[in-house]
C-alpha cells in the first residue's frame, strides 16, 4: 500500500510516499527559514503563502523520487492538526483535491502524534526490520511549538500525560539563542555553542520547574527568564538591561548555553523518570520503549541523556533519524497508514484543527 502524505502545519511544506506503512520511498522537506529569519519568528500570513507556492512542486518531487505516478497512489494521508490554520489549510486543500480526483481514501493526521512515529522510520530506500514496537510505549515530542509526554497502547490509542504550560522546548531554546545573538531558529546554534571544548555547564544553576511533586507537566518560561537575566543582566529602571547579550565573549555564551542546555535536558528527564514510574504503576505491562520526536530531538546532549535514561529503566529507545526530527511528511504516511489500516476514513468535509489538546 502507497500512501502519499502531506504536511503543512508551520514552516516547513513536505510530501512523502511511504510503503506499507514504514518503507520511505521518497521524503522531500521544503522549507521557509529564509522567509521568517529576519522576523525572529514564523509570521503566519507568509507561511500560509509559502505553502501555496511550493505545496506542487514538493509533492511533484516526491512522486518522481519515489518512482510513482498519482495513480500508483493508494491514499492520502493529510497532517490537519494542529498548527496555524492558514498554513493547514492549504495541505488540506491540496489532500483533498488529489484524493478526490482519484478516487483514493483521505485521512486526516495529527501532527504531534506523529512526531512519535518518526524514530521508527528508516532512510528513504533503506530496510524495516526495526520499524517493530511494542506497546505500551512512553512517547515524548519536543518541538518549536509542542512539548508533551504521552502514554503509548498502540497507533490508534495515543493519551497525553503531561504538556508544557508555556513555552515549548525548542520555543526557549530559539528565544535563547536570539538573547545571545544566534540567528533564528537557533536551537541548532546553541547546541553547537553548548558543545564547544571547554564550555561549562555548571557555570550558572538554571531553575528546573518541578511545577508540583506528582506533575508531569512541564514549564520553561522562568528558565527562559533566568537566561535572559544571566545573559544580559536584570533590568534597572526604565527596563534597560546592563549590557547587550550578543556582545558577550564567545566563551561565556558557550557556558551559558551549555549550563541552559543542561537545565532543559534535566526538566525533561525529571518529568520522563515520573512518567515511568506512574506508568509501572498503572499500565499493566511492563513499559518497554521510550518514543521521541520533534526538532529538539535532534539536540546532542538531548540525545545522549535519552539514551542514558533508556538504559537505566531498560527500555528501547527510538529516537528519529536526523532528517526525521523536525517537520516532515514521511512520519504523517507512516502514522496515516496506521490509521487505514485500523479502518479510518475521513471525507472531503475533514476540518483544519488549529488548536488541540490531545
Ligand atoms: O519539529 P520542528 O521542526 O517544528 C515544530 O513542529 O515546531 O522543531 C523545530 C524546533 C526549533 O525550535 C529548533 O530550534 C529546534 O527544533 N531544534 C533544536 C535543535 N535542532 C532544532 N533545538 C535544540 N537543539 C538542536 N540541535
Ligand atoms: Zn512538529
Amino acid at each position: 500500500m502507497l500512501v502519499l502524505g502531506l504536511e503543512s502545519s508551520c514552516d516547513e511544506t513536505a510530501a512523502a510516499v511511504v510503503e506499507c506503512g514504514f518503507s520511505v520511498r521518497s521524503s522531500v522537506v521544503a522549507s521557509q527559514m529564509e522567509v521568517h529569519a529576519e522576523y525572529s519568528g514564523v509570521v503566519p500570513e507568509l507561511a500560509s503563502r509559502a505553502h501555496e507556492e511550493k505545496m506542487l512542486g514538493v509533492v511533484e518531487q516526491a512522486l518522481r523520487r519515489a518512482g510513482c505516478t498519482p495513480r500508483d497512489l493508494d491514499a492520502v494521508a493529510i497532517g490537519h492538526r494542529p498548527g496555524l490554520i492558514g498554513s493547514l489549510l492549504v495541505g488540506l486543500a491540496a489532500g483533498k483535491a488529489l484524493a478526490w480526483s482519484l478516487g483514493k481514501p483521505l485521512v486526516g493526521v495529527d501532527h504531534v502524534h506523529a512526531h512519535l512515529i518518526s524514530g521508527l522510520l528508516p532512510a528513504p530506500g533503506e530496510g524495516t526490520e526495526n520499524s517493530g514496537v511494542e506497546f505500551p510505549a512512553l512517547g515524548l515530542v519536543v518541538s518549536g511549538g509542542h512539548t508533551a509526554i504521552y502514554r503509548v497502547d498502540g497507533w490508534q490509542a495515543i493519551t497525553r500525560m503531561g504538556a508544557t504550560i508555556d513555552d515549548a522546548a525548542g520555543e526557549a531554546f530559539d528565544k535563547a539563542a536570539t538573547v545571545i545573538g544566534l540567528p533564528f531558529p537557533g536551537g541548532a546554534g546553541l547546541d553547537r555553542l553548548a558543545s564547544r571544548a571547554g564550555a561549562d555547564d555548571r557555570s550558572v544553576e538554571f531553575p528546573i520547574s518541578r511545577i508540583a511533586p506528582d506533575s508531569l507537566d512541564l514549564s520553561f518560561s522562568g528558565l527562559k527568564t533566568a537566561f535572559l537575566y544571566a545573559a544580559r543582566g536584570v533590568p534597572g529602571p526604565g527596563g534597560r538591561y546592563e549590557r547587550d547579550g550578543a556582545g558577550l565573549e564567545e566563551s561565556r555564551k558557550a557556558d551559558l548555553a551549555a549550563s541552559f542546555q543542561r537545565a532543559v535536558c534535566r526538566a525533561i528527564v525529571l518529568k520522563l523518570e515520573r512518567a515511568l514510574d506512574r506508568l509501572g504503576d498503572t499500565a499493566g505491562r511492563p513499559v518497554t520503549a521510550l518514543l521521541a520526536g520533534g526538532g529538539v530531538t535532534a539536540n546532542t546532549r538531548l540525545r545522549r541523556e535519552l539514551g542514558e535514561l533508556a538504559r537505566r529503566r531498560g527500555l528501547s529507545l527510538r529516537l528519529p533519524r536526523p532528517e526525521y526530527c523536525g517537520d516532515n511528511a514521511a512520519m504523517i504516511a507512516a502514522l496515516g497508514f496506521q490509521a487505514l489500516s485500523a479502518g479510518r476514513r475521513d471525507g472531503l468535509d475533514l476540518r483544519a484543527e488549529p488548536t488541540t489538546v490531545c
